[in-house]
């Protein structure tokens, strides 16, 4: 063996990359998170093909002075944790001070941003980990980050990439868990410069469930809320009519954070117990709030997966809430209240957005769906708790509907 050396920080950039920006919906996933902790009201989202050539998001939050925008691209640099306790109760979705060292190191990247009262903003080039380019310039108040040739200088990364359409699907499909779990800010995606959805940003997610997937999912949606000692627990689910072959159309959302989690899913489904056929998946979109001294957030690398303390406590709680709140509306598989008369939710009250037609999928709008036409099939969906792929992906709804 040979001896042993400390690594070079431009290397040991790259390894840490390796883990934190896995594909091109990472960068958008770190970068959202980065706008909605600084305060974003509105958020503009776009990218072209696969994400590799060009990603751009453009956002109204605090934005960073000179100094603070030169500090972030260190790796540990944050402002959103300060010490050991503080990782005890995070309350951001960001907290290791990584992600922008990590998409400099496989990126060009390029960072507009300006604070609110600043005469002037600050534009900062950097390249593959070298320095970066500092100059002062006009800038609207917020951050604008653009990111160029992404795997540029990883070519085994760019190798294990999927096909365009499989990689477009991952992006739309991490703004559409971001704007899920912040319907208080407004999301505008585009790619390719044609839009896939824009979020109201006016507080209810039922809103955004209307907008991204569509009446016809939402027509389908019981209204569940239930407030316990150990966790709180608000959203929809699914009549046990409208189910998956997949749990793509889970969502589990943890204080603002999309997660995956067993005991989450253990408790919807156990609630459905006898009303679903093999193999089918109930679908969900459920906000959990719960102390955040409760739960763990830091045990995966992309904070996708979370740990709670009192994990039997709240598989409970969800368990007898669905099973209450499908039981309340006496609802048997096959025979189901028309929606008008029956009782979901209302969406009189919730829905104030403009309709999708019926069956669309306002992430992709039709050019895009029919580019996956014939790709539809049933894989199995086991449970993943390492987040793997079979969680992944997007909409699967119905035959010539696009999946992952
Ligand atoms: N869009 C933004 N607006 C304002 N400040 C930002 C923005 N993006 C990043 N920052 C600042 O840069 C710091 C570093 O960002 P980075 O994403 O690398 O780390 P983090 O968000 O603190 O932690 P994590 O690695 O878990 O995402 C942030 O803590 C924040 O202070
Ligand atoms: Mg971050």
């Amino acid at each position: 063996m040979s001896k042993i050396g400390i690594l070079e920080k431009e290397v040991a950039n790259l390894i840490a990359a390796g883990e934190v920006i896995e594909r091109p919906a990472a960068v958008v996933k770190e970068l959202v998170e980065n706008s909605i902790d600084a305060g974003a009201t509105h958020i503009d989202v776009a990218f072209v093909g696969n994400g590799l050539d060009l990603i751009e998001i453009r956002d109204n939050g605090v934005g960073m002075t000179r100094e603070e925008a030169l500090l972030a691209l260190h790796r540990h640099a944050t402002s959103k944790i300060k010490s050991a306790a503080d990782l005890t109760a995070i309350r951001s979705l960001g907290f290791r001070g990584e992600a922008l060292t990590s998409i400099a190191a496989v990126a060009r990247l390029k960072i507009l941003t300006a604070p609110a009262d600043a005469v002037a903003g600050t534009l900062i080039k950097v390249e593959g980990g070298g320095g970066p380019l500092v100059e002062t310039c006009g800038a609207p108040a917020g951050t604008h980050v653009t990111v160029r040739d992404l795997f540029y200088n990883t070519p085994a990364r760019k190798k294990y990439l999927k096909r365009p359409r499989t990689e477009a699907s991952h992006i739309v499909e991490a703004v559409t868990r971001l704007a899920l779990s912040h319907p208080g800010v407004s999301f505008n995606l585009t790619r390719d410069q044609r839009p896939v959805f824009t979020t109201t940003g006016r507080g209810e997610l039922a809103d955004v469930i209307a907008t991204i997937f569509g009446r016809e999912i939402w027509e389908e949606l019981l209204t569940l809320k239930i407030e316990d000692e150990a966790v709180d627990i608000s959203g929809y689910i699914g009549r046990p009519s409208l189910t998956r072959s997949n749990r793509t159309l889970q969502y589990f959302i943890v204080n603002n954070r999309y997660v995956k989690n067993p005991t989450l899913l253990g408790g919807l489904e156990s609630g459905y117990h006898g009303l679903l056929m093999t193999n089918r998946y109930p679908v969900a979109f459920l906000n959990f709030r719960l102390d955040p001294g409760e739960i763990d957030v830091n045990v995966h690398p992309t904070k996708l997966e979370v740990r709670f303390s009192r994990e039997g406590d709240i598989r409970r709680a969800l368990h007898h809430g669905v099973a209450d709140t499908l039981g309340r509306h006496n609802l048997v598989p096959g025979v189901r209240p028309k929606f008008s008369s029956g009782p979901g939710p209302s969406p009189s009250k919730a829905l104030t957005v403009p309709m999708p037609a019926m069956g669309t999928d306002a992430r992709w709008g039709e050019r895009v769906r029919e580019d996956s036409l014939g790709t539809f099939s049933a894989p199995p969906a086991p449970i993943s708790p390492g987040g793997g792929e079979s969680f992944i992906g997007g909409w699967s709804g119905k035959p010539g509907g696009w999946k992952t």
